[in-house]
């Protein structure tokens, strides 16, 4: 039997509305030595793949390309120089773009094993949201346990994975969301306290429920007013964690604040640390596969889509609507 030479991608001929994303029949890509091919069973969707879509994120790839970041799959073919994964190997894989495909070829150094306690479903979607909130929480705020953590969006892909991973970590968890719906969703997954952000003023619901101490880590991901209110509301010695701005609004921080409350305002950029330090992002996805099993992590499917419908799967992400993770099924 001849080897298939082509696939189905979703692919963007140019920055643009999600509406002008097209499936295509496209080349099969070819791997460097370092690479590995991987037959796609679910593609996880994340904002960033939105935002690289429309040209707002910050890296932007040269034109055609094809959108998605995670993906989990099956080995199909290794380059010379990979040796800890064979071909029929199941694997999640991480890559800034060419995710929404039937096969994608990916570093290896950024191709890990599945465990078989984990699906392929479960694993796309496990992988950025939670790796995210993993490494902003463990190595870029230091979080401790018994210290208050304040997280916004909490009911989204990343900020519900912030709330589990927070108490996982031993920390007194605040969600901030827009609706009783999503707070509800953040308690069932361990928040302690709830801020419904459209209803109370975010910066005094979280003095009043931190007796006026202001929280310890914030896991901020909505910029925009969200941010301004938790730069006012942050204790002294706290970690403002600048993980995204789905509001679409970049803030802008009178630093006084930092100098005033002694907090410190770090930056979270998971991609570029997956590259930087392969290492210790291989032993973070160890811990929170551990935790997965442990039932300490959950994932959250709101919905599946097909490829086809890759365009219609962004729009719900960015209507606000998702309660967890949204995935591609190819
Ligand atoms: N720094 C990194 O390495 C990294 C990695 C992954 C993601 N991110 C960023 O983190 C942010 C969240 O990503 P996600 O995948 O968790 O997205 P998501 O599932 O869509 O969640 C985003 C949350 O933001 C809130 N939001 C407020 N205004 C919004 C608007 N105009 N449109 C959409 N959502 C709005 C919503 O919560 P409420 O309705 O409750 O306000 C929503 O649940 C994005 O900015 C993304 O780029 C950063």
């Amino acid at each position: 039997m001849s080897e298939a030479k082509t696939m189905q991608a979703v692919v963007c001929h140019e920055f643009g509305p999600l509406t002008d994303l097209k499936i295509e029949e496209t080349a099969i890509p070819s791997i460097k030595d370092n690479e590995v091919l991987i037959d796609v069973e679910a593609a996880g969707v994340n904002f960033p793949d939105a935002l690289i879509v429309q040209g707002l994120y910050q890296l932007q790839p040269d034109t055609p390309f094809t959108p998605g970041c995670e993906v989990a799959g099956v080995v199909v073919k290794t380059g010379s120089k990979v040796s800890h994964l064979t071909p029929g190997q199941r694997v999640v894989g991480v890559c800034q773009i060419g995710g929404y495909a039937e096969q994608v070829a990916i570093n290896a150094a950024q191709v890990l094993p599945l465990p078989d306690f984990i699906n392929v479903e479960e694993a796309a979607a496990l992988i950025t949201a939670h790796a995210t909130a993993h490494h902003a929480l463990k190595q870029r705020a230091n979080l401790q346990s018994g210290e208050t953590l304040v997280v916004t969006g909490a009911a989204g892909g990343t900020g519900l994975a912030a709330v589990q991973i927070g108490k996982a970590m031993g920390a007194r968890v605040i969600a901030v969301c827009s609706s009783e719906e999503k707070l509800a969703l953040a308690r069932q997954h361990g928040a302690d306290e709830g801020i419904n952000y459209t209803q109370e003023d975010l910066k005094e619901s979280v003095k009043k429920l931190t007796n006026g101490n202001g929280a310890d880590v914030c896991y901020e991901c909505v910029g925009g007013d969200s941010f301004d209110a938790m730069s006012r509301a942050m204790g002294w010695g706290g970690r403002l964690l600048v993980v995204g701005f789905a509001s679409g609004k970049i803030p802008k921080l009178p630093v006084n604040l930092t100098l005033v409350k002694g907090y410190a305002v770090v930056g979270v950029f998971w991609g570029v640390f997956t590259q930087k330090s392969p290492q210790v992002f291989a032993q973070n996805m160890q811990e929170l596969m551990q935790w997965y099993q442990q039932e300490k992590v959950k994932v959250v499917i709101d919905k599946q889509f097909s490829l086809t419908d890759a365009a219609q799967a962004l729009q719900y992400m960015t209507d606000r609507k998702v309660m967890g993770k949204v995935i591609l099924k190819p």
